[in-house]
């Protein structure tokens, strides 16, 4: 009888724009690869074909108007495609998935952020995404300041492409600050799952110590 794959493990990345969470995504994914851990990444809004279409309008500063509630509906809609197409297919097969950002984004940017609250987008999560949580969350914490001009200077670097990605960027010093606010309370109710590392220091500096986390936090060898 064919053996049955071991469940994979579902670990995301979470911070402020520019924060450098995809840079140590795709560092972390290098290493455990060269643990022999099948591994794949994707990214939130997006992942998906349509997902990647829902990102458009989500990201795109010629999006105007956008409702708050609509735009969370929207995150969600990302998200469940994502979560039926590529999220619970590859941890059946036993994959590690590793995702750059998830609802803890939501939590932050339009709970926080938009003032939208945490309990709607947490009601809506259990709904939307059948209750599934990250086996650990890394949140790499960043000042505010440092983190959005970074963010802004990728862009503006990237400002030829045909759709631009700044609708975040534009926002107020007062909005990254209420969506920092909310990452550091979700670390605070969650520590099994949450675990912060400062992301300030150099890449180089940065990547052990996620390692060293997710070593201890998942018992690797
Ligand atoms: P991302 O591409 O990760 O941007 P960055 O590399 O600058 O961090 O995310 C796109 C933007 O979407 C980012 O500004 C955060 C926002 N976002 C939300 O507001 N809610 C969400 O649920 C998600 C997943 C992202």
């Amino acid at each position: 009888m064919a053996k049955r794959a071991e469940p994979g493990r579902f670990i995301t990345f979470e911070g402020l724009d520019g924060c450098g969470k995809s840079t140590q995504l795709e560092k972390l994914a290098g290493f455990l690869n060269q643990q022999g851990i099948e591994v794949i990444t994707t990214r939130e809004p997006g992942g998906t074909e349509i997902g990647e279409r829902i990102r458009a309008v989500l990201l795109d500063s010629r999006t105007a108007g956008l409702d708050p509630h609509a735009e969370m509906a929207l995150m969600f809609a990302s998200r469940a495609q994502q979560i039926a197409q590529v999220i619970l297919p590859a941890l059946e097969a036993g994959k590690w998935v590793l995702c750059d950002r998830y609802t803890d984004s939501t939590e932050a940017y339009q709970g926080g952020g938009r003032q939208l609250g945490s309990e709607a987008v947490l009601r809506a999560h259990e709904v939307l995404c059948r209750g599934l949580w990250p086996d650990l969350t890394i949140l790499m914490d960043s000042d505010v300041s440092s983190s959005v001009a970074r963010a802004r200077r990728r862009n503006r670097a990237a400002a030829h492409e045909e759709s631009d990605e700044n609708r975040f960027e534009k926002e107020s010093h007062a909005f990254f600050t209420r969506v920092r606010n909310a990452y550091l309370e979700i670390a605070r109710r969650e520590p099994q799952r949450v675990a912060m590392v400062d992301a300030r220091p150099s890449l180089d500096v940065v990547h052990p110590e996620i390692v060293r986390v997710v070593r201890e936090r998942l018992s690797l060898r």
